[in-house]
This record gives C-alpha cells, structure tokens and sequence, in this order.
C-alpha cells in the first residue's frame, strides 16, 4: 500500500520553480530517502506532505486521504523534524517536551512514560533537565525529534535530520530511525548525503531542479548502472575536439560500456567497465594514443555514479554550483551598499 503519493505537483516563488512536476510514491512501512543537492526542492516537497505549504496544482495524498482537504487529519497522523528549528532557550529539554505532549493533548500517565521512553531511546539522560540554551546542534537535533515522535507518529518526516552534527548524534538519530522502520513506521527523510540515503534507505528517489530524475532500491539502481566505475584524472584538454577523440578511444576499448567526460573538478574521465581486466587494456589503448594519465581510481558504483549518470554531473559539483551562485548573490549585496 502506498502511504504517501505525491501526483504532478508545481510550486514556484516568483519566477523560481521550486517543484516542477514532482511525482513520489512512498509505500507503508518503508524508509524513504528523498536525496537531492540544495535547492532541488527536497523541503518544498516535504513542508507540502505536512500541509504546512499548498503546491500551485497537483495532487498530494498520504495515508490514504486528500492532504490538501484533509489537513488537520494528516497533520495528527504524522510527526515532522523540520530543517532548521528555534528551540526555546529557557525551558529545560524535558519542559519542552513536557510542554508538546500538553499540545497533543495525550493523557498524563501517558505522557510522562512516552517522554521517559523517547529520553532512553535517544541517549538523552544526562543532559535532558538542562536549558535548551546550552543544547549543541546534535542535541537540539535529538530533542525535536523526540518531540516529533510524542504522539506516535504512522509518518515520520524529517528535513536533513543529520546535516552539521556531531558523529555521536548521527549515530543516534541512525540507530533509531532503523529501530522505527523495524516497527512498521512509514519514515520519508531528505537528504544531500550520498551515505545517509545508502546506509538507510529501502527505497528513494533522486531529485533535480524539482523533478523526480530516478527511483527505486538504493542497490538496484546502482547495479542498473552496470559495471564497475573507473576514474582518470588527466591532464586539461586543449579543445572540445581533443576531449571527443580520447572519449572515442577510451569507448574502443573492450569491455568499456560508458565514458563521460567530466569537465568539473579539474579534468576527468568516468568509465563504466565490465570487469576489472578492463583496466590494463585501458592503459595499453592510452599510451598508444600518447595520451597521459595522472592517477586511476576504481570502485563499485556508488549513489554518487547513480546521480552522475541521472543528471551529468556529480552531486559534488551540483553544491559546488550552488555555493558558486550564492557567493555570486552575496558578492552583490555586498557591492550594492
Ligand atoms: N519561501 C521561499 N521564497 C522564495 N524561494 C524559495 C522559498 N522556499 C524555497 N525557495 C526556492 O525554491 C527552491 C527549492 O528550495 P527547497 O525546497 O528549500 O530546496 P532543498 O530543500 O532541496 O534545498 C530553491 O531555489 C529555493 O531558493
Ligand atoms: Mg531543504
């Protein structure tokens, strides 16, 4: 059964289209990994499942129900860990807590064992009955996600739970979402982490600019890539013309199934091969063409490959664009003043 179903959804800001025809499907019980770099939309989409933003048109159904009739339903069936969160700086974590089971109307002997629970459940003990002032990222991390899970969310959403923290909370916050999954929760987390998504995911989607651009099991969708992946740094080409011919040579090879050319990063050829043999063909094939490679780099197809091959370029340089345009912004405000 699907408990999430996300049907052509648009939203723009302005002239910016932050969804552009988004389709998901996420069934029950499953681990959800929505990955995609900034900006594709990743929150946009996940603010929409929770009925806290309306898409321009499109169709958003969870658990059965019309989310965009049935908000108020929706919003009590799920639990959601937003990107960035204010946290209260007087109150104690236990307060806080204490404070949204008040909100969620749950009953007192309820309440105080549910809260008991969830302070185990993430390791939260002894640091729990301070102020939140004094909380680090990856505490305040912990505690909007027992927040988040009071009420015993059937959907748990969460906004990049594990982005900035400290390695001991991400392990936590792992450790649980698992546990969670065990226990039949429908989980949808999003994520720029290549590892995140591997390491946790049943399913996922990739997503782009908005867009849904591949789907499936993280290990099916790596080994559709098939073959290995086989990296050669080189020297820059002079021209499109000299990049077209060794590209021509390298596809020559026996047993070489795909070649990008890959421009980012300094100079680069990524190679899909059939088996590791392959490799000294390829050394052969490149001398004899006088063509210089610095270093060699072969490794099983990663998510990473997945994305490269979905959009054309590695999700490295997607943030590294992104981080490009926004000190570009950043350098005209400056020079505005
Ligand atoms: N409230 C808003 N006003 C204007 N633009 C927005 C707003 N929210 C998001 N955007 C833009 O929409 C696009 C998608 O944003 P978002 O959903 O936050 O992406 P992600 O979570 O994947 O980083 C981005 O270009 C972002 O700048
Ligand atoms: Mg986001």
């Amino acid at each position: 059964m699907l408990f999430i179903q996300l049907k052509d959804l648009f939203k723009s800001y302005g002239a910016i289209k932050a969804l552009d025809g988004l389709n998901l499907n996420v069934p029950k019980g499953t681990l959800y990994g929505l990955l995609g770099p900034n900006g594709a939309g990743k929150s946009t989409a996940l603010r929409i499942i929770c009925t806290l933003l309306e898409p321009d048109t499109g169709e958003v159904k969870v658990a059965g129900r019309d989310a965009l009739i049935y908000q108020k339903e929706t919003r009590r069936g799920l639990g959601y860990v937003a990107q960035e969160v204010a946290i209260d700086k007087i109150l104690t974590g236990r307060e806080l807590l204490q404070l949204q089971a008040d909100l969620y109307h749950l009953s007192k002997t309820y309440k105080n064992q549910r809260i008991e629970e969830l302070i185990q459940r993430l390791e939260m003990k002894s640091w729990i009955d301070r102020r939140c002032g004094s909380f680090s990222g990856g505490m305040k991390r912990r505690l909007d996600l027992a927040a988040g899970l009071l009420h015993k969310p059937e959907l748990l959403i969460l906004d990049e739970p594990t982005v900035g923290l400290d390695i001991e909370s991400r392990s936590v916050i792992w450790g649980l979402l698992k546990e969670l999954r065990d226990e039949e929760t429908t989980i949808l987390l999003s994520s720029h982490y290549l590892e995140e998504v591997d390491e946790l995911a049943d399913e996922m989607a990739i997503i782009d600019n908005g867009k849904v651009i591949a789907e499936g099991k993280p290990d099916d969708l790596k080994r559709d890539l098939g073959g290995d992946r086989v990296t050669l740094r080189v020297r820059e080409f002079s021209d499109e013309y000299e990049a077209e011919s060794v590209r021509n040579i390298l596809i020559e090879v026996p047993g070489v199934t795909n070649v990008v050319v890959n421009k980012k990063q300094g100079y680069s050829l990524n190679l899909v091969v059939r088996s590791q043999n392959v490799i000294s063909e390829l050394s052969h094939y490149l001398s004899k063409a006088n063509f210089e490679v610095f270093a060699l780099a072969h490794s099983r197809p990663s998510l990473d490959d997945v994305y490269l091959q979905a959009t054309g370029k590695t999700l490295m340089d997607a943030e590294l664009e992104l981080a490009g345009t926004r000190d570009f912004k950043l350098e005209k405000k400056k020079s505005m003043r």
